[in-house]
């Protein structure tokens, strides 16, 4: 049986490129909210039902630092410590990722826009149709990090109480053995990542209401409840 590593943190497709799509042909969906709020669990469940691809900046990140490319040594710094990377980082990798051929009509943000500037860039490159706000008391936000691991194959979420593998150590999905906790999911990078929530991105809320795209869910329900609202919520 494959063993987690690192142990409970808390003690302490290749993509073919294409012409670029024109911003015009392109009905986005934002999933919003707080660190383990649940968009990256519910991102998964939906994607067939939407048909659009998910686009997770934290995940784009974690990749360019696993890659050691300038990006992921420059993010680095900020992610380790709960800190938003710079938006020039951050809408320089969206638009980059846009091009890609999946993303013609339209891709599932998960993550992104986290500030003003973001979401600026983002309405010059696509329409967003729907922003769907996953809401968790802080209070949960907590438990809900330290027990998280993830697929190194393909990304799958889960929890060591709330939502763990059928079989222990073996991804349900790919049945990959490869089952990983974040470098930042620890109980002090959690507060910071809080806080940079409510001071920098929880104001994008307001400015999405005053459109009437967005859709408040209660997250802090069973995962397969959240997933037929927010399926309701698109329909
Ligand atoms: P990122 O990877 O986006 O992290 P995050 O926003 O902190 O969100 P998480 O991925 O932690 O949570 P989630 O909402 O996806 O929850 P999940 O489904 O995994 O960003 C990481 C870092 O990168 C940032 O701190 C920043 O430095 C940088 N960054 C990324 N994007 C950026 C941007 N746009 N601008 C600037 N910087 C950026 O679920 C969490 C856990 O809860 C799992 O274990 C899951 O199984 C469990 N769970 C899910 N739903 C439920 C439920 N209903 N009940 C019980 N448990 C549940
Ligand atoms: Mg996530």
């Amino acid at each position: 049986m494959a063993t987690l590593w690192p142990p409970m943190a808390c003690s302490a497709k290749p993509t073919v490129k294409e012409e670029s799509p024109h911003a015009s042909n392109m009905e986005s969906i934002v999933l919003f909210g707080p660190p383990g709020a649940g968009k990256g669990t519910q991102a998964q469940r939906i994607m067939d039902s939407t048909g659009l691809p998910q686009v997770s900046t934290g995940d784009m990140l974690r990749a360019a630092v696993l890659a050691g490319t300038n990006t992921g040594i420059e993010a680095k710094k900020y992610m380790d410590a709960g800190q938003l990377v710079p938006d020039d980082v951050i809408i320089a990798l969206i638009k980059d990722r846009i091009q890609e051929g999946d993303a013609k009509n339209g891709v599932m943000f998960d993550g992104f826009p986290r500030t003003i500037p973001q979401a600026d860039a983002l309405a010059s490159i696509t329409i967003v149709s729907h922003v769907i706000a996953i809401e968790v008391p802080d209070g949960r936000i907590v438990d809900r990090i330290c027990g998280r691991y993830t697929c190194g194959e393909c990304s799958s979420v889960y929890h060591d109480t709330f939502n763990p593998t059928s079989t222990s150590g073996v991804c349900d999905t790919c049945a990959s053995t490869d089952l990983k906790r974040r470098a930042d999911d620890n109980a002090e990078t959690v507060l910071s990542r809080l806080g940079a929530y409510h001071e920098q991105t929880s104001p994008l809320a307001k400015w999405y209401e005053s459109k009437g795209i967005f859709h408040r869910i209660d997250g802090d329900r069973a995962i397969d409840d959240i997933t037929t609202d927010i399926l309701l919520v698109l329909r």
